[in-house]
């Protein structure tokens, strides 16, 4: 696959050197809308615009995975009109993606509890899944109805199914075998997690994969978020040493 190198006074950015995995906690759409006079659902239309463009961009530069948290556990404390929106412009990403796919060379995946959406999202997610393992590209995993702690409750039942039906033992559980129950099964741990819109926490994600991962924050709201912020994002996670509790 050919990869695109920006030219170099864009960035400060070593693009034979980025990181394998990078996840964004895509926040702000509310305020954006706010500022604007529009309602919050604007906001996160406008954020989805800004998933795609951003998605389309890290594919072109050869980035092998790409985490996106949409809608967490807790979103559902919302109003209903707000969630309906939402989960709205899931269902149009998703009839897209299912044509665009192989095109823009994108495998999608979906972190999360699925059983909360309607029957024909899930078979559309199925869909998209299906598609995603005849081809190779970056993978893109949309986390939707994701909560971290969800996530490691879950993981910690079934394993203790496996354990009540004889097929594990307590005693072999390690990290890596825990690691396996998650949504994220077979993904590398986010080198990079990135939150916009000026809030410094980690609102429940990726909170089992992130222990190592280093943290970029920004004041830019997501909608407004491009390439450029993208650049410093990178930029900055290259200055940094990780030293993984050594010296
Ligand atoms: C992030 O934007 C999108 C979701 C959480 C679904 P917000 O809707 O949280 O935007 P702000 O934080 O209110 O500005
Ligand atoms: C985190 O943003 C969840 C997503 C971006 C999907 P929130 O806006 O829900 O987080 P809090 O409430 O500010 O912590
Ligand atoms: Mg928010």
């Amino acid at each position: 696959m050919a990869i695109f190198r920006p030219k170099a006074e864009q960035a400060q950015v070593d693009f034979n050197n980025l990181p394998r995995h990078v996840a964004i906690i895509m926040d702000g759409n509310g305020r954006w809308a706010r500022r604007r006079g529009l309602p919050r659902t604007a906001g996160h239309a406008a954020g989805a615009e800004t998933f795609r463009t951003i998605a389309t961009y890290c594919q072109k530069i050869g980035l092998e995975y790409l985490t996106v948290y949409a809608f967490s556990t807790e979103n559902w404390k919302r109003p209903l009109e707000e969630v309906s929106a939402i989960i709205g412009l899931l269902k149009k990403y998703l009839l897209e993606s299912i044509e665009k796919m192989e095109r823009d060379k994108i495998r999608l995946h979906f972190f999360g509890n699925l059983d909360a959406l309607p029957a024909e999202l899930r078979e559309l997610t199925q869909r998209t899944d299906d598609i995603s393992t005849h081809y190779e590209g970056m993978q893109v995993n949309v986390c939707f109805n994701y909560g971290g702690r969800d996530e490691i409750v879950r993981a910690a039942q079934a394993f203790a199914a496996d354990c009540a039906a004889g097929k594990k033992d307590p005693a072999q559980l390690t990290e890596e075998v825990f690691s396996g129950y998650l949504y994220s099964a077979g993904v590398p741990d986010p080198d990079l997690v990135i939150r916009p819109s000026g809030e410094i926490r980690i609102s429940n994600f990726l909170l089992w994969q992130s222990a190592y991962a280093e943290y970029y924050y920004t004041d830019v709201l997501w909608p407004d978020f491009n390439k450029e912020e993208l650049h410093k994002a990178l930029a900055a996670y290259q200055s940094r040493s990780r030293r993984y509790g050594g010296v």
